[in-house]
C-alpha cells in the first residue's frame, strides 16, 4: 500500500465544505493519495509522512475537469463547413450527415487513432473523465463499432443513435429501428442514451418521437441525457425533468417555464443544465444564460461537446474562460460546472472533488491560482498530474 504526498500546493481547490469558501480553498496546502484516493488535504505543516513525495512548487491544484459531453469517435474534417458559417451560413445539423459517411467508411483502426489522440489532447489540458457519444454511425452495426471504440477510454459511454434520422431513410421506420432492434443492440455496451431533441432541425426529433426514444432506452435501463433547446425554443428541458434524466445539455434557448420547471426539479436530484460555450463560439450563436440558472437554483454543468460540426475543442479551460467572460459566471460558478456540477450531470460522486475517498484525479496549473483558467485564455496551464498508482479510469 503506497502513499504518495504532494506539496507545495500554491492553492487547492477541493469542494470539501470542511474547508473554506465555496470551492473548499486551501492555501499553502498539501494532499495524500493512497490507493488511487484522496486520503487527506490540509496545510503542509501538518501533512503526514508518506512513501513517496512530488512537490508542484506553488502551483494550484484542482480535480481533474469532468467533461459530460463530447462526440469524439468519428471520421472526416468538416472545416468547410465551419468556414461557410464565418460567410454567414447557419448551422442546422444538416452537416452531420457529412462525418456519419465518413464514419461508415472508415475502420476501426483509423477511428481509435482519432479517439485515442483526442482523449489525449483533453487529457494533456487536464479532463480526467470524458463522456462519449455514439451517434455518428446510424446504423446498428456501426453505433456498435463506436460504442465498443468509446468504451476503451471511458466508462461513461452514451448510445446516441437518435442524433438524427440518416439520410435515405424513412423517419418513422429509423424510430422504429433506434428504440428497438438498434437499442437492443446497443443498450449492453452503453450506460447512458441521449436524443437530439430539435423541432428547429429538420433532422432532428420532435416532443414526440424524443419521449418515445428515451422512454425505451429507460425500459433497456439506460440512463438518460437530452441535446435540447440548442437551436430554438423547444421541448427539450422540459422533457428531461418530465423523464428523470441526468442532464439537458446546450439549454441555449429556454423559456421562463423551462427554467422553472428545471428549478422546481433541482432540490430532487433533478437534470443538469450542461452548458456548451464552445459550440455559440464556433457556430457565432447566442451564448446561453447561465447567471439565469444559476440565479433560478439549477445546477450548471460546462462541456466541451468536442464534435466535427459544432464545436472542435477538447478544451475544459477554454470553456471555463468563456463560461466567465460571455456566460456571465463567476471564476468559481464556472471552475466548479466544469468538476463537481459536470460529475453531477453524469450522477458520479467519486469525481469532481477532492474530498476524502474521491479519486486522485488531478489538475495542476502552471499558475498560482484557479482564477488564472479565466484570467489567461488560451494559455495552456492546465494539465494532469499524474500520480503513481491511479485507479485508472
Ligand atoms: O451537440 N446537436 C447535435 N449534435 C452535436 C453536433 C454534431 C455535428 O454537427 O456533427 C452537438 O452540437
Ligand atoms: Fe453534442
Amino acid at each position: 500500500m503506497t502513499s504518495h504526498l504532494v506539496t507545495g500546493i500554491g492553492e487547492l481547490v477541493t469542494f470539501d465544505p470542511t474547508h473554506p469558501g465555496p470551492l473548499g480553498l486551501l492555501t499553502d496546502a498539501a494532499l495524500v493519495v493512497q490507493d488511487g484516493r484522496i486520503a487527506w488535504t490540509g496545510p503542509t505543516g501538518s501533512a503526514p509522512a508518506c512513501d513517496a513525495r512530488t512537490d508542484v512548487a506553488g502551483a494550484a491544484v484542482l480535480p481533474g475537469f469532468v467533461d459530460p459531453h463530447t462526440h469524439l469517435v468519428f471520421d472526416g474534417d468538416r472545416s468547410a463547413e465551419f468556414e461557410a458559417r464565418a460567410s454567414g451560413a447557419r448551422y442546422t445539423g444538416g452537416g452531420i450527415a457529412v462525418t456519419v459517411a465518413a464514419t461508415r467508411a472508415a475502420d476501426d483502426e483509423t477511428l481509435r487513432a482519432n479517439l485515442h489522440r483526442l482523449a489525449a489532447e483533453a487529457r494533456a489540458q487536464g479532463t480526467t473523465t470524458l463522456e462519449i457519444k455514439s451517434g455518428y454511425g446510424l446504423d446498428v452495426v456501426t453505433e456498435q463499432r463506436l460504442l465498443r471504440l468509446a468504451a476503451e477510454v471511458t466508462s461513461e459511454v452514451t448510445f446516441l443513435g437518435a442524433h438524427v434520422v440518416p439520410q435515405g431513410v424513412d423517419r418513422a421506420a429509423y424510430l422504429d429501428l433506434v428504440t428497438g432492434p438498434m437499442l437492443t443492440a446497443c443498450a449492453p455496451l452503453a450506460r447512458w442514451a441521449d436524443v437530439f431533441c430539435e423541432p428547429a432541425s429538420p433532422v432532428a426529433f420532435d416532443e414526440d418521437e424524443s419521449r418515445a426514444v428515451l422512454l425505451a432506452a429507460a425500459r433497456a435501463g439506460l440512463g438518460l441525457r437530452v441535446h435540447g433547446n440548442q437551436l430554438g425554443f423547444g421541448p427539450g428541458a422540459r422533457l428531461a425533468v418530465e423523464l428523470g434524466a441526468a442532464s439537458v445539455d446546450h439549454c441555449t434557448y429556454l423559456s421562463d417555464a423551462d427554467v422553472a420547471a428545471l428549478a422546481d426539479a433541482a432540490p430532487h436530484g433533478g437534470p443538469v443544465a450542461t452548458l456548451l460555450p464552445g459550440v455559440e463560439l464556433s457556430t457565432r450563436s447566442p451564448f446561453p444564460d447561465a447567471r439565469r440558472l444559476l440565479d433560478a437554483g439549477v445546477e450548471v454543468a460546462l462541456a466541451t461537446d468536442c464534435n466535427p460540426g459544432t464545436c472542435f475543442s477538447t478544451s475544459m479551460p477554454l470553456m471555463i474562460a468563456l463560461a466567465v467572460s460571455a456566460m456571465r459566471m463567476t471564476v468559481a460558478e464556472a471552475v466548479r460546472a466544469a468538476t463537481l456540477g459536470a460529475a453531477h450531470a453524469l450522477r458520479r460522486d467519486d469525481v469532481g472533488h477532492l474530498r476524502i475517498g474521491a479519486r486522485a484525479d488531478l489538475c495542476v496549473l502552471d499558475a498560482p491560482s484557479h482564477r488564472h483558467l479565466a484570467y489567461r485564455p488560451g494559455v495552456p496551464l492546465a494539465r494532469t498530474l499524474e500520480i503513481a498508482g491511479g485507479v485508472g479510469e
